[in-house]
């Protein structure tokens, strides 16, 4: 996946217009696992939203192999899942999970639908509707919806982003291991660093105002990562030195706006 240039402003009536993104531009590797992390405002779902097709930049361009974002998502095997997990009240977990097989005209396939429910540990929810699960139940469906097809990419926006502590960490566990036997290239935003580093091969720090990459780390440590990696050494050096930039990046954002012309 290649991210090349991008430009975005937003206009903001008399008061002047937001940099949401002033040229972004990275590389992702087929199977990596890149995190972006950075202030709030800093323009990460904006980015994220031009890399699904669901916003168009001013400048700029998105190339995933050899399709688009609206070529890719035509063809459906574009994976999204953001933090409002935004199930369908009305369709059950297997109702919701099968969603994508329907939207792309397709026969739902039950035994796969099973099989996603299983690898986010909801076998015995498939005939429950979202109002019967808890939050972190909810971001379980999301989940593997946004999987079913098999995605060529996988974007997350805070997917766990309104979920306790606990279970937060159990669904990244979770994750860690879905991705390592996907191998789905994604590309994840959290506003956790401990997150990032613990799920990532790169990390992406983005300051504000504009819009902009201030700063890339490589995570070289070994998967797994479990409780006894996040806590060795390394771990929570990369940790300090993460926090620590994103701390250098939030102090190097920008004003709230550009005053209008
Ligand atoms: N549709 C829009 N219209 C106008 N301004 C927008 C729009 N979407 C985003 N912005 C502005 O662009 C900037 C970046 O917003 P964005 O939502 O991408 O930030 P973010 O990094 O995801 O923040 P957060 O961490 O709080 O989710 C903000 O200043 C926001 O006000
Ligand atoms: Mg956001």
């Amino acid at each position: 996946m290649r991210v090349a240039g991008i430009f975005k402003t937003f206009p903001l009536g008399k008061k002047g217009s937001v940099r949401a993104l002033d040229a972004i531009s990275f590389d992702m590797a087929q199977r990596e696992l890149v995190a972006v992390v950075g202030p709030s405002g800093c323009g990460k779902s904006t980015l994220l939203r031009i890399i699904a097709g669901l916003e168009t930049p001013d400048a700029g361009e998105v190339r995933i192999g050899a399709d688009t974002p609206a070529t890719l998502t035509a063809r459906h095997r574009l994976g999204v899942a953001f933090q409002d997990h935004g199930l369908l009240p009305w369709l059950t977990v297997a109702g919701n999970i099968g969603l994508p097989y329907r939207l792309a005209g397709l026969p739902p396939d039950p035994a796969r639908i099973a099989a996603l429910a299983g690898m986010v540990g909801l076998s015995k929810f498939l005939e429950a509707v979202p109002r019967q699960l808890s939050g972190g139940m909810r971001q379980r469906v999301s989940l593997a919806r946004s999987i079913a097809l098999d995605p060529v990419l996988l974007l997350l926006d805070e997917p766990f982003g309104a979920l306790d502590l606990v279970t937060r960490r159990t669904l990244n566990q979770e994750l860690q291991s879905l991705w390592t036997d996907l191998g789905t290239t994604t590309l994840l935003i959290t506003h956790s660093v401990e997150e990032a580093v613990q799920l990532a091969d790169r990390v992406l720090v983005m300051a504000a105002r504009p819009g902009r990459i201030h700063a890339e780390f490589r995570i070289d440590l070994p998967r797994p990562r479990d409780r006894a990696l996040t806590n060795s050494l390394p771990f929570l050096n990369l940790v300090q030195a993460v926090s620590s930039s994103l701390d250098d990046a939030s102090a190097a954002s920008g004003e709230q706006t550009e005053p209008g012309a």
